[in-house]
This record gives structure tokens, sequence and C-alpha cells, in this order.
């Protein structure tokens, strides 16, 4: 019996900690992440911002989306214009690391969000 009651709670805590780590820091009560969220966790956060906060290198400021917008790297709808693509394009940044493909899901996300506006909440 005992057996029984810790697999059900483990089950739950499983089940809860997933549910619960989709959400983005701070969101209210949305079930889905925003895609400004998942590129700010799995590219811009531990690729870019470690160097680009606000007032370092070029201006660029990788550290929030406001900071981002306002570095004017972005051209929404026109990701072949936005400095930030084409500076991953080219291989120039991030300059330490493992390069980022053009070919990678994470790179055609970029894309396709600044293709489709940049909003920071979509
Ligand atoms: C190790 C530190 C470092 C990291 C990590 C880094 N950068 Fe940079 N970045 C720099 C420096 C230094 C410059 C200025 C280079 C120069 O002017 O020669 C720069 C310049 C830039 C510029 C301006 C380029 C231009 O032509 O003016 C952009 C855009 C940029 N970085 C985007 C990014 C993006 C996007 C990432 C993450 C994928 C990233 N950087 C990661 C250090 C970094």
């Amino acid at each position: 019996m005992r057996f029984l009651i810790f697999s059900f709670f483990g089950m739950c805590i499983v089940a809860c900690g997933n549910h619960s780590s989709t959400k983005p820091n701070g969101a209210s009560g949305d079930e889905t992440i925003s895609v400004y969220a998942m590129l700010n966790n799995d590219l811009f956060a531990p690729k870019c911002s470690i160097c680009h906060t606000a007032g370092h290198f070029s201006g660029v400021d990788t550290s929030s989306y406001q900071g981002l917008i306002n570095s004017g790297v972005i051209d929404p709808g026109n990701p072949g214009g936005s400095l930030l693509v084409s500076s991953i394009a080219s291989g120039f940044m991030p300059p330490r690391g493992p390069r980022i493909s053009t070919s990678d899901d994470i790179f055609l996300l970029l894309e396709s969000w600044i293709q489709t506006g940049a909003s920071e909440l979509d």
C-alpha cells in the first residue's frame, strides 16, 4: 500500500513538473511559451547575452526584448535585412563556441519569428 501511494505521488510530481516547465517565467495562465521566450531560452540568453547586455559590443543588447528592438538589429518582416540574422548566418556571431548553422532549428525559428513580425508575445 505504501508503495502504491508513493508511486502515485511520484507520477503526479512528474506530470505537474512537466506541465509547469512549459510556462515562461512570469507568464500568467498561458499554457504555451511564446516564440520570443523560446528564442531567448535557447539562443539569446545562452549564446548572445553573455556578451550582449545593455551598452556592450556595438550597442547590441540581446538580454531583453526591448533591448533587442532598441538595438536596431531586427527589421520585423525582413529577416534577410536584419543584422541579427546576418551576423549569425555569416558566422561572425557568436565569435566563440560552436557556430550556429543556418539549417539549425533555432536559426529557422529566428528567421520565421522575424518574418512574422518579431512580436514579444506570439
Ligand atoms: C564572446 C562575446 C560575444 C558573443 C557570445 C556574441 N557576440 Fe555579438 N558581438 C561581440 C563583439 C565584440 C562585437 C563587436 C564586433 C566588432 O565590432 O568587430 C559584436 C557585434 C555584434 C553585432 C553587430 C555586428 C555589426 O556588424 O555591427 C551583432 C548583430 C551581434 N554581435 C549579434 C550577436 C548574436 C545574435 C549573438 C548570439 C548568437 C552574439 N552576437 C554573440 C561579442 C559577442
